[in-house]
């Protein structure tokens, strides 16, 4: 880890020990979102900190999150937000943030796993790695991040887990390869553990969305037409949120009007 990341964690943990004193209400307004700073994650934490959200957010890249940071005291000054670097792709890291979201509240009312990366190449002519590569990126992250954030759900017998598959989830196609995989088997992680949580009256949404614009689609010649906005995946993700509880959507699979690409 390079020591501007151990600094910027000492400062976050003094952080939370000077607020830990002064605010560690239990509220269910909530919310964790892995990989933040761009593109869904970062259209999914500006809809909820609209809404009142604490949140707490992670990605790699530093400078991002200290400009969210910058950002989020102007727009959003009734959001708390707090942001840890971390390589989701790492247990060790994703077992810190989770560290840090534990001491800083004693309940989390929604989690988006919605880290992710896309590397192209078809099963045959892939790099080597490329598999494990995506699994620990697009499935581990989430699975380990889930199992630790569980334990401040479940005693509450609230919350709501959003997992970021994607139209890949369901559908194999040319230069998907391990993308398509890590994603079928997000889906299916989301399956399982929504049978798990029913009776815990925790939700659990897998967002199925086909191509949205983003920085993994920087440089693509086509119209802009023809891809989502990012916002329209947020508005998507808080409109089953506020279902009530006696509803959950299972699976939120949200495509370009004119189709897959
Ligand atoms: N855009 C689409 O067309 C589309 C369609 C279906 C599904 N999805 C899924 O939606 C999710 C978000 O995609 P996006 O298009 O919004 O991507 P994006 O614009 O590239 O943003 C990805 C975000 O995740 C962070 N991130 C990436 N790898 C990380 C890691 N190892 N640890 C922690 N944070 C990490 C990035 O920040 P750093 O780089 O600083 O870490 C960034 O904040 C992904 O799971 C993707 O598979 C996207």
């Amino acid at each position: 880890m390079c020591r501007v990341a151990k600094n910027f964690r000492f400062k976050g943990w003094l952080f939370f020990k000077l607020w830990g004193k002064i605010s560690t209400s239990m509220t269910d307004k909530t919310a964790v979102i892995t990989g933040a700073t761009k593109g869904l994650g970062r259209a999914i934490a500006e809809i909820f900190a609209e809404n009142g959200f604490d949140l707490c957010v992670c990605a790699r890249t530093e400078a991002d999150l200290d400009a969210m940071q910058e950002e989020w005291k102007k727009r959003f000054p009734a959001s708390t937000l707090f942001a840890f670097p971390a390589d989701m792709s790492k247990k060790s890291e994703v077992m810190e943030f989770a560290g840090f979201i534990r001491k800083t509240w004693q309940q989390v009312g929604v989690l988006i796993n919605n880290a992710g990366i896309y590397l192209p190449g078809g099963v045959s002519d892939e790099r080597e790695g490329t598999l494990e590569t995506l699994l620990e990126t697009n499935l581990y992250s989430a699975y380990h991040l889930t199992r630790a954030l569980l334990p401040l759900m479940i005693p509450h017998q609230s919350g709501h887990i959003f997992n970021m598959c994607s139209v890949a989830s369901i559908l194999a196609y040319p230069n998907g390869g391990s993308y398509s995989i890590s994603k079928f088997a997000l889906l299916g992680f989301s399956k399982c553990l929504r049978e798990e949580m029913k009776t815990k009256r925790i939700k659990v949404t897998a967002v199925l969305p086909g191509a949205t614009w983003s920085d993994s689609w920087q440089g693509a010649s086509l119209p802009y037409e023809r891809l989502m906005q990012a916002s329209d995946i947020a508005k998507a993700v808080w409109g089953c949120y506020n279902l009530s509880d006696a509803a959950v959507v299972e699976e939120l699979l949200i495509r370009p009007q004119l189709g897959d690409l």
